[in-house]
């Protein structure tokens, strides 16, 4: 190709032929957006650390739910604050705990909206590590009865897809066997593949109060500089029967979601992150950016990048601008 045969600009000259030629379309369809269900009732407790996003008790939750399904979203993700922790993270297998009693009002009050739930245990935790600690360590092989109790409890309160978010070894194969054995054969799991160890959680820990007390998670998500490490953890957990491979955060992993995407050819999505999200909204508050314009084409990077679906918690806004 060379100028002046090719003209590259021809196909830009107006917006019909630049629609004509996109290679990448978002829609509603590929957005997934979190929920966050605490005990109680009346309530919708603005997050601080995330303007626009809210703790909501499961009757607001609900609420809420409703009008994501009639904006065309197709799931949510639920993440749950319980009414205490403790060492053994009790509330997180609880079949009275905040996600199960969620997950079932919540599909009571739906049609078609799937409800995903985040497997971890780290709001639940006294210490706010995602699995149990033992002489200072977070220990692998127990947490991961603990993770496949808490699955189980979330597909028999009828959650229609369960994504570990913990990142200890052999999750996804623990979690397949126990929803298995207990004729759970139909439910996928979303599994949190490559999940980093990132900055990027900040303003979500204090929307979950899941701020470890000691240490970092180091030891269980990844370390940004990997990405081979990142395609043998996907090709583990696609082993071990996920469904779904994703990838997390997004925006400072974009060659991660092409490289999965890529190697398997399996569905893939990313999460937004918490901090992504919040960045974005301060600086349009200040007047520095375009939020709109700027959410719109983070979307777009993300799905270019080979991400089938996107969890973000801009997806109610964004539907409505693509409607
Ligand atoms: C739980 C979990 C976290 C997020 C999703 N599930 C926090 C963490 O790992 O510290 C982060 C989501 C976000 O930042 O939006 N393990």
């Amino acid at each position: 190709m060379r100028f002046p045969e090719y003209r590259p600009r021809r196909l830009r000259k107006n917006q019909s032929f630049r629609d004509l030629i996109a290679e990448t379309r978002i829609s509603e369809n590929d957005l997934i957006y979190p929920l966050f269900v605490k005990h109680g009732k009346g309530k919708k407790d603005e997050i601080k650390t995330m303007p626009g996003i809210y703790q909501f008790s499961i009757d607001e939750a609900v609420k809420e739910a409703k009008e994501v399904e009639k904006l065309g979203i197709k799931a949510i993700i639920l993440f749950g604050i319980p009414k205490k922790k403790d060492e053994a993270a009790t509330e997180a297998y609880d079949e009275n705990g905040i996600i199960q009693e969620a997950v079932r009002a919540i599909k009571a009050k739906t049609e078609k909206l799937l409800v995903i739930t985040d497997i971890c245990l780290c709001e639940y935790m006294s210490h706010g590590h995602c699995g149990v600690v033992k002489d200072g360590k977070i220990q692998n092989d127990i947490t991961l009865e603990l993770l496949a109790q808490t699955a189980l409890s979330h597909a028999e309160a009828g959650a229609d897809m369960v994504a570990p978010s913990d990142m200890m070894d052999g999750r996804v194969a623990a979690i397949r066997s126990e929803l298995d054995k207990e004729g759970f054969e139909d439910t996928p799991i979303m599994a949190y593949s490559a999940k980093y160890a990132s900055s990027f959680y900040g303003p979500f820990r204090e929307a979950a109060h899941s701020t470890p007390e000691f240490g970092d998670r180091k030891t269980y998500q990844m370390d940004p500089p990997n990405v081979d490490e990142a395609l043998r953890e996907a090709g583990m957990d696609i082993e071990e029967g996920a469904d779904i491979v994703m990838v997390k955060p997004a925006l400072a992993y974009l060659d991660v979601i092409r490289e999965v995407k890529s190697a398997y050819g399996y569905p893939t999505g990313a999460y937004n992150v918490s901090g992504e999200y919040s960045i974005i909204k301060v600086a349009a508050k200040a007047g520095l950016i375009d939020e709109k314009k700027a959410v719109l084409e983070i979307l777009t990077s993300i799905k270019r990048a080979g991400a089938d679906m996107i969890i973000t918690y801009h997806a109610k806004d964004a539907a409505k601008w693509l409607k």
